[in-house]
Parts: structure tokens; C-alpha cells; sequence
């Protein structure tokens, strides 16, 4: 692979199967280099990660748009706290995580399960259906609307900005910039809205009212929050949906240990995000230049830092390419590590955990309808799939 310098993960053979490139390169050549995209450095294995994610004075996250490679829709603004790097992330994070702890999403529960049944009644009923069109993306965009405290009707907008935004960032560029450009003006509007009437518990009335180094957010600040919760509360969870229901599908043996022993579905979804990572990777641009493996990565270069390989990396986890739901310990790395873990690692949690337990509770039996018409999402920085049409015996 050190020879191969056209690594890309978005070509159709890595976003089919992503597991031997990585294989190869965590064995071979664990800081890559390819000359896709500008040049981007390419960490595999676990450690190498972890100490990436970790060490944000090297591998700094303060450029808008740096965790997406290529960069996405071209953006003047940061999205917070996504693209900041402490000591100012930690004081804009901390303006909201008491939003997003268990507890603050345990309340929200109930809601969740009303959206599960409501979606799934009529695939029960058609006794087929999609798994991700016709559950997961508007199981997931409706969940977010009632954490947002916005009506559920919201939500059918921010698919298909979402869809733009991500599916078409490769392929048709202005269409993204338009469905981001939307995305922004829905933003702008609603925390205008929550600055003259604020609500209790409330995300967007939180920052709209809170300070920062002693004065209010700016617009701009407002923006970057809130952009960066349409953008990262949606494709990822309904991957994490998505991939564990495929799993569960073909893996009948498993469904039914979960059927007759429901306390093994918590660490069995920790061993779907480790196994299938719905967040591949991220990228980081180096500060100051760095010496891995005797290999020189310059100043102001791109790295991709590889939380589906390093899920994947069997000096960390015994037997990594086998999904086993009750693996312990699983120290995976599927909602990051470091200042940047996912804020919304409960939130996530709980939808997966409420979308599986509604369908094996309706409708266990279930699988595969036709493996052709299975779609995977079209980029390989994500992993999860865009259709999974499956009946029910
Ligand atoms: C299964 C679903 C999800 C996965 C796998 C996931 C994964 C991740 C990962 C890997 C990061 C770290 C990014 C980095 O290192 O640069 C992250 C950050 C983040 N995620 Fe998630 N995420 C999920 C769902 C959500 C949801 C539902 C929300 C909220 C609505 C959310 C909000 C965030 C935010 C705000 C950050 C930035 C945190 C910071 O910079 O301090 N995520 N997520």
C-alpha cells in the first residue's frame, strides 16, 4: 500500500468494504499518504487515533470545515464546538452539555417511543418497508425536532438538507451550498426567535441567552451551534439505526440472544458503533509538524484521523472483525475521544436504543428484502446505508 498513493475514501470499493484498506494500512503503512483531495495524511491505527484526537496542539480542529475531506460547503463561519480547539471550546461547550446529559434525554424518552410506533405501523401493516427511508431518517430528524423544541413538521426540510449537504457535496456542489444556505437562514431565524421569547430547557434558547467571556453570542456564534446540531445530530444516527437493524437481519442467531435476553442490547449497541462505525473519519490539520513512524507530517497538512479502523485494530480488541455483542471491555472509539467526544453520545444512545427495541418488540422477524436494492450512503466518511428494504415473516 506505502507505494499506492491514491487512497480515497470515497471510492466505491472503500465505501463498499472499507476493512482490508485499512487492514493493510494499519499493517503496512500506518501514517499514509495519498495524493487524493490536496494530499491528506491517513491514521489507522488505535493508538495513533486516540493520541490525534487527543492532542488538539498538534492536530487542531479550528478551521471551518476542517473534519470533512474534501471540505464540504465552503463556510465563513465556525461550527461550534466542533471546529474550535480548547481553551475556548471547553467554555462553549459547557454552555449547553447541561442539555445533553442521560438524564436530560431520559425525560424525552416517552416521545421517542411515540415516533418509533407511529413510524413503524405501517410497515407493520404493509409487513415490508425500508429500514433507513421509511424509519431511521425520520425517526432520527423527528427525535431532534422534539429535543429542539421545534415542530416535527421541521424535520421533512432538514432530510433533504441533509441529503443535499452530504450526498451532494461530491457530486453536485451548488445544490449543497443551497441546502445549506436554507439550513443557515432556518437557523438564523429560529435563534432570533428564541432570543425574544426563550424557553425553559431549551438548546437554542440556552445560547441565545447565555455569555460568553462576559457578553452574549454573536449571530455568528448562534449559527455555528446551531448548524452544527442539524449536521451532526442526523446522517450519524440514522447510520447507527440503519447498520445495527442490516446486522440484525442477517444475523438471526444474534437477534434472537437480544429476543430472549433484552439486557444484552446495550452492549451490543456499543459493539455495532465499534463494528460499523457510523463516522469513519474526521479530518485535522497539523499546527506544527509532527514525526510519526519516522515519517515527517508538514506544518498546515490534512490528516484523516480513522475511528472505523481503529474500532477495527486487534491489538485493542480481540477478534476485531467479528461483531460480538456482549464484547467487554469495548473501549471503541465510535463517538471520538478528547475534548471533541460527541456531545450527543446519550441522545444517540437512546434513539438507538428505542428504534431497535420498537421493532423486535412489533415486528422480530424480519430480513433482507432484496440484497440488490440495498444502497450504501455514497460517501466513505460516513458508513451506513441510504436504503435497506426488508419484509417480515
Ligand atoms: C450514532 C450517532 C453518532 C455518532 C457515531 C457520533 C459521532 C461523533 C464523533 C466521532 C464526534 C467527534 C468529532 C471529532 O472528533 O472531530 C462527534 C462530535 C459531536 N457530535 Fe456526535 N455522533 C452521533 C450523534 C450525535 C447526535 C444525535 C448529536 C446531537 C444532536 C451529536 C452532536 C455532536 C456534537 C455537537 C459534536 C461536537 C462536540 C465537540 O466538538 O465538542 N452527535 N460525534
Amino acid at each position: 500500500m506505502s507505494a499506492d498513493t491514491q487512497f480515497d475514501h470515497n471510492s466505491a470499493e472503500f465505501i463498499r468494504d472499507p476493512f482490508p484498506v485499512y487492514y493493510r494500512l494499519r499493517e503496512e503503512d500506518p501514517v499514509h499518504f495519498s495524493e487524493r483531495y490536496d494530499g491528506y495524511f491517513v491514521l489507522t491505527r488505535y493508538e495513533d487515533v486516540r493520541r490525534a484526537l487527543l492532542d488538539w496542539t498538534v492536530f487542531s480542529s479550528a478551521q471551518p470545515g476542517v473534519t470533512s475531506i474534501p471540505m464540504s460547503v465552503r463556510r465563513d463561519f465556525q461550527e461550534i464546538p466542533l471546529e474550535v480547539d480548547p481553551p475556548d471550546h471547553w467554555e462553549y461547550r459547557k454552555l449547553v452539555s447541561q442539555l445533553f446529559t442521560r438524564n436530560a434525554i431520559a425525560r424525552l424518552e416517552p416521545g421517542f417511543r411515540r415516533i418509533a410506533a407511529e413510524l413503524l405501523e405501517p410497515i407493520q401493516t404493509a409487513r415490508m418497508g425500508d429500514f433507513v427511508q421509511d424509519y431511521a431518517l425520520p425517526f432520527v430528524s423527528r427525535v431532534l425536532a422534539l429535543f429542539l423544541q421545534v415542530p416535527e413538521a421541521d424535520a421533512q426540510r432538514w432530510v433533504r438538507w441533509t441529503k443535499d449537504i452530504f450526498h451532494g457535496r461530491l457530486t453536485d456542489r451548488a445544490r449543497a451550498d443551497r441546502a445549506s444556505a436554507e439550513m443557515i437562514a432556518y437557523v438564523d431565524e429560529l435563534s432570533a426567535e428564541r432570543r425574544r421569547a426563550p424557553r425553559p430547557d431549551d438548546v437554542f434558547s440556552t445560547l441565545a441567552t447565555s455569555r460568553f467571556h462576559g457578553r452574549p453570542l454573536t449571530s455568528q456564534e448562534l449559527r455555528g451551534f446551531g448548524v452544527l446540531l442539524l449536521n451532526a445530530g442526523q446522517e450519524t444516527s440514522v447510520n447507527g439505526i440503519g447498520n445495527s437493524l442490516w446486522y440484525l437481519a442477517e444475523h438471526v442467531g444474534d437477534r434472537q440472544r437480544l429476543l430472549e435476553n433484552p439486557g444484552l442490547l446495550a452492549g451490543a449497541i456499543e459493539e455495532f458503533l465499534r463494528f460499523m462505525s457510523p463516522i469513519q473519519l474526521l479530518g485535522r490539520t497539523v499546527r506544527q509538524e509532527t514525526v510519526l513512524y519516522e515519517r515527517t507530517i508538514p506544518e498546515k497538512s490534512t490528516v484523516a484521523v480513522c475511528y472505523g479502523s481503529a474500532n477495527r485494530d486487534a491489538q485493542i480488541f480481540p477478534a476485531a472483525d467479528q461483531c460480538m455483542i456482549d464484547r467487554h471491555p469495548n473501549p471503541h472509539l465510535a463517538f471520538g475521544a478528547g475534548p471533541h467526544t460527541c456531545l450527543g453520545a446519550h441522545l444517540a444512545r437512546a434513539e438507538m436504543r428505542v428504534a431497535i427495541e420498537e421493532v423486535l418488540a412489533r415486528t422480530p422477524h424480519f430480513q433482507i428484502d432484496d440484497a440488490a436494492d440495498i444502497e450504501y450512503t455514497p460517501h466513505g466518511d460516513l458508513r451506513g446505508f441510504w436504503k435497506l428494504p426488508v419484509r417480515f415473516r
